[in-house]
């Protein structure tokens, strides 16, 4: 069966871990020098309209190291700007390919393309969700914890595509998830109400005041302001987040051992400070390799369906 990535709801929880402990065995492999090669002669095909450091090239470092390559085009490159049909675009590029990965602004062109695509079609980023980030962020928080379950994860920023993934993923493994966001850049209430639908145990919050969030936090985690597609609006933005700042002074209401997390790119200085994105509490160098090592155990666990 051919299994997508499109959301996170494309995955049961069992999924999930399933997925982290692919990750997690062949990271060990990799840092003892082991690669197995299961994926050789395989091609990875990307097809992205916004620009990206991590996701592309962890997502080909990934197939390059389990003995396959990648192709890299934009989505004009490939027809979808008006040249060619969805659905042929579709059809042909998985007749190339094991995997096809795609970076939107539209989540439902994400969507469409994988019902017509004969290979796992993966999420790298659409306006709504970044799913292969938050599998990341729960492979680095339980290599940090040593488990996940009854965790605290409070959001700090913006109600973006990050914040939605980690809301679900968190609602799907038992974390407490909240976002401290300034009014009018929450969650939608549909967003909340259908999560809570699909996992009615779960514990997620909106809240105003990041002070308080953060007292019981165990990892604190911020994205940037504005988003890819948000340009004009980031003076606005700015002026609407100031009191949204990780900081020292934020992290210091939070319990001692608190993590800071942060997808990047950050912009330092406005939802982060140095001190806070390079000092002790921070991981967020080994969320970002992990970007790599998720990639190869999704690849490697979607490809054995
Ligand atoms: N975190 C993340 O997705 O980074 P890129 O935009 O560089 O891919
Ligand atoms: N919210 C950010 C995430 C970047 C990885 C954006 O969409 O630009």
């Amino acid at each position: 069966m051919t299994r997508h990535l499109t959301s996170l709801y494309d995955l049961t929880p069992q999924d999930v871990l399933a997925i982290l402990d692919r990750a997690a065995d062949l990271k060990t492999k990799y840092r003892n020098g082991v690669c197995p090669q299961l994926l050789q002669g395989r091609v990875l095909a990307q097809m992205f309209e916004k620009p990206s450091l991590r996701t592309r090239n962890s997502f080909e470092a990934a197939m390059i190291n389990l003995g396959g390559a990648g192709i890299f085009l934009t989505t004009e490159e490939a027809g979808l700007n008006g040249r060619e049909s969805l659905r042929d675009v579709a059809t042909v590029l998985s007749s190339y390919s094991a995997i096809i990965t795609m970076r939107t602004f539209s989540q439902q062109l994400i969507e469409d393309f994988a019902k017509i695509s004969s290979c796992p079609v993966i999420n790298a980023l659409s306006d709504e969700r970044h799913p292969c980030q938050a599998l990341t962020d729960l492979l680095t928080i339980r290599e940090t914890f040593g488990r996940l379950q009854g965790l605290h994860l409070v959001f700090v920023g913006d109600g973006n595509n990050v914040a939605m993934s980690l809301a679900i993923a968190s609602a799907m493994i038992g974390m407490k998830f909240t976002l401290a966001v300034p009014q009018g850049f929450a969650m939608s209430d549909e967003f909340c109400s259908d999560l809570s639908h699909r996992f009615p145990e779960s514990k997620v919050d909106q809240v105003h005041d990041p002070t308080s969030a953060v007292a019981t936090a165990d990892v604190i985690y911020t994205d940037v302001w504005a988003s890819m597609g948000q340009e004009e609006e980031a003076d606005r933005r700015k002026r609407a987040f100031v009191r949204f700042q990780v900081n020292t002074e934020l992290m210091s209401h939070a319990p001692e051992g608190a993590k800071f997390m942060h997808d990047l790119p950050a912009k330092r200085g406005l939802e982060v400070t140095d001190d806070v994105m390079d000092g002790s509490s921070s991981i967020v160098f080994q969320q970002a390799e992990n970007r790599m090592h998720l990639a190869r155990g999704l690849f490697a666990w979607l490809l054995a369906q």
